[in-house]
């Protein structure tokens, strides 16, 4: 991407809408030749990525890279005496990504890393497969998008449930309008999660972590969390909350079932972290898209229980995770592993069977094969947009004002919320639901998120200055030296 700049790309392509130049790439790769596949990042999802590449024929994972010595030997480890192979071990991924031996790069790495990780691997001429979420900014994924379409590299988002076969079936039966006109998708995925605790003071990463590479371009700020892995995900500079976690794979779903390919016209996010701990994203959400010309989407999430001190969650349509799509004529409950449609009575009409999306790496070989983002079942395009939906709602999230639950139906936002009668009710729930878990708003207040106005062709918040230009502002961040951006 190195003569790409930020400010050619916007002019480029966004003002002047994506025409993504699809010609075939130089770098063929033989049909008989092994694709050389690096995982950066193998705490918890970066392992299923490395056994999900390495079964596949005709690809080799040929290189290991974490910021974890301690995982980074283990896990090598574990693969070189199964596999009877030695892998190459990184620590720095700048200096796997100048390995030339490299075809393609998998990033599982904590949100900070995902996007910029894909950004310096393209600049390095590597195909990508890269995990939700694909982004941390708005300005990172539309730089992903322009630096694969540039370079004509391939870029698979890891929201495998668009090769979910249930999922892949089912969708074309909704379009064509089986079940009469869409009204509303509900997209939900309630899990209980407890608190992360909270620390007394900073603290110091495990000795085991080259913890400037970790950081990568996040500020240098002092360490606030207890558990060092997996806890970055509700902390803003390191992951990007519950709504960019399992809401990022629902929201996907809703887009693709309803469609639409672009970015809402409004959006706004309420909720709160029903926890006094080090995490700072909220863990309980109701978030509303709305389009001018297309049904509304909505998100929800509660990280509470149904019942307090018990395991389950609440369950919409008896499930805990999936999309609802209400249509005229019936619904469809769904999501990974498929789902079912039914009448209005709720009798069952047809079962769409899934398997989890299982092809999705292949797939993603497949392309980097052939050449072609054509045919990926989620292009960087995709998974880009998806992602930015969520940083969207987390925005409004951030602008927001507290409120107690009790005073929320007085704001302007739950007013323009109640003309959907689905998304009132869902408000009244989760007043219900936090009241049952005896959630005290005023040492943990809920926040009524900012209405946000979009250009969605631009991709910029209009509307009150104030707002859009604060709006505006959180699409980007700052990026630490020397992990500065490419170009
Ligand atoms: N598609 C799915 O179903 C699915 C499921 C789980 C997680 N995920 C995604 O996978 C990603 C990783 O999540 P996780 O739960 O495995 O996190 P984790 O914290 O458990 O693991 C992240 C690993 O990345 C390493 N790392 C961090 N920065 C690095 C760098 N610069 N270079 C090399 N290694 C680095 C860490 O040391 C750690 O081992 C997230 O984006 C998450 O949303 C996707």
């Amino acid at each position: 991407m190195s003569k790409l700049t930020r400010r050619k790309f916007v002019k480029t392509t966004f003002a002047a809408g994506l025409a993504a130049s699809i010609l075939p790439t130089d770098r063929a790769i033989g049909a008989n030749s092994d694709i050389r596949v690096a995982v950066v990042g193998f705490n918890s999802r970066g392992k299923g990525l490395i056994s999900g590449f390495s079964a596949l024929p005709g690809v080799r994972v040929a290189a290991l890279c974490d910021a974890d010595s301690a995982i980074l030997n283990r896990v090598a480890g574990e693969f070189d005496k199964k596999t009877r192979t030695k892998t190459q071990r990184y620590t720095d991924v700048r200096k796997l990504l100048s390995n030339k031996d490299i075809d393609a790069v998998a990033f599982a790495t904590p949100v900070h890393w995902n996007g910029y990780g894909t950004l310096l691997a393209l600049d390095a001429g590597k195909d990508v497969y890269v995990e939700k979420p694909v982004c941390h900014t708005l300005q990172e994924g539309q730089l992903m998008l322009a630096a694969a379409r540039k370079k004509k590299l391939i870029v698979q988002a890891g929201t495998q449930n668009r090769s979910d076969i249930g999922m892949i079936a089912a969708i074309p039966d909704i379009r064509a309008g089986k079940l009469g006109k869409i009204e509303f998708i509900h997209s939900y995925w309630n899990k209980p999660r407890g608190s992360i605790g909270k620390v007394s003071g900073p603290q110091t990463p495990p000795s085991t972590v080259n913890y400037d590479v970790y950081l990568g371009p996040a500020p240098k700020k002092p360490l606030m969390r207890k558990r060092f892995h997996y806890d970055w995900h509700w902390q803003w500079d390191f992951g990007a909350g519950e709504v960019c976690n399992l809401g990022n794979h629902q929201i996907d779903l809703a887009r693709w079932t309803a469609g639409i390919d672009r970015l809402p016209d409004q959006v706004f996010m309420f909720g709160g972290r029903a926890y006094d701990d080090d995490g700072r994203t909220p863990n309980t959400v109701l978030t509303a898209f709305l389009y001018n010309d297309n049904i509304p989407i909505f998100w929800e999430s509660r990280n509470l229980p149904a019942v307090p001190g018990k395991k389950g969650s609440d369950a919409v349509k008896g499930k805990t995770a999936a999309i609802y799509v209400k249509c005229e004529g019936g619904y469809f409950v769904g999501g990974r592993g498929g789902g079912s449609t039914y009448d209005t009575s709720g009798k069952l009409i047809k079962k769409y069977p899934g398997d989890g999306g299982r092809s999705h790496i292949a797939n993603f070989i497949e392309a980097v094969r052939r050449r072609k983002h054509e045919g990926l079942r989620a292009d960087i395009a995709v998974g880009r947009l998806s992602t930015a939906m969520c940083h969207l709602a987390n925005i409004s999230y951030k602008l927001g004002k507290v409120a107690a639950p009790e005073d929320n139906c007085y704001t302007k936002q739950i007013e323009a919320a109640r003309v959907n009668p689905f998304f009132a009710k869902r408000w009244e729930s989760m007043k219900a639901h936090l009241k049952i878990n005896k959630v005290d708003t005023t040492k943990t207040p809920m926040l009524i998120g900012a209405p946000l106005q979009l250009d969605a062709k631009k991709e910029i918040f209009t509307g009150p200055d104030d707002i859009a230009r604060k709006a505006n502002a959180l699409t980007r961040k700052e990026y630490r030296a020397p992990f500065t951006l490419p170009g």
